[in-house]
């Protein structure tokens, strides 16, 4: 299987906003960890419609399969068979977006039904913030990974640039270096695990 030889980094980006700079600050964190072993995936998840967890267990009847046949549930055996994910919001009223959400609800249910699927992949979140609520929905996200079982790497600073338009992000220097940091630690500790 591939995946036995490239460890694979797939980067979950749930800003609406196609080239915004939680695109940016994702594709920044996938560059560094571009190198010869590692594959790397960006799903686009911001702007399509979103159908939350339904809560009737059908993920428990249906290992690894969700009832709501969407993109949701096509992610899933992405997501599983990734070594790492990389999820990206933009702070909406200080938390995540509701496709992130969605994510975080219907597949952390179904890895748990799927004999915790999730459990010791590598797992960071990035955020976009204006001005302030990123550490709200940074540890939103890491709070499902943290759950699951996930190990996840620290960078330089906080996951986050503050940018308000498109291209905001690039601008902001140490929002950008603490991207490249946490590519190079993300990078690090999977090598180190996958070892
Ligand atoms: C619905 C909505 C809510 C927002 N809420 C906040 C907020 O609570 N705090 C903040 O600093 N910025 C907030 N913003 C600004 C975005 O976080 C910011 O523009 C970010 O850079 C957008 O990232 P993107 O280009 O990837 O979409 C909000 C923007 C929108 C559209």
């Amino acid at each position: 299987m591939q995946y036995l030889e490239y460890m694979k980094i797939l980067a979950i980006n749930g800003s609406p906003r196609k080239g915004g700079n939680t695109e940016k600050m994702l594709r920044t964190v996938l560059e560094v960890c571009s190198t010869g072993s590692v594959e790397t995936a960006f799903f686009q998840a911001g702007g399509r419609e979103v159908r939350g967890c339904k809560a009737c267990g059908g993920c428990g009847k249906h290992k690894g399969e969700c009832v709501q046949k969407d993109w949701v549930n096509d992610l899933y055996p992405q997501m599983k068979a990734a070594d790492a994910l990389l999820f990206g919001t933009p702070t909406y009223f200080f938390d995540l977006t509701p496709e992130i959400k969605a994510i975080i609800d219907r597949t952390g249910y179904i890895s748990r039904h799927d004999d915790f699927a999730f459990n010791r992949k590598v797992a960071a979140a990035v955020a976009a913030v204006r001005r302030a609520g990123a550490i709200h929905a940074l540890d939103s996200i890491q709070h499902f990974f943290l759950i699951n079982g996930m190990i996840v790497p620290g960078s330089s600073y906080l996951n986050m640039s503050l940018a308000l338009g498109p291209g905001d992000a690039e601008k902001d220097a140490e929002g950008i270096q603490t991207m490249r940091d946490l590519g190079e630690n993300l990078v690090w500790l999977l090598k180190k695990i996958k070892a």
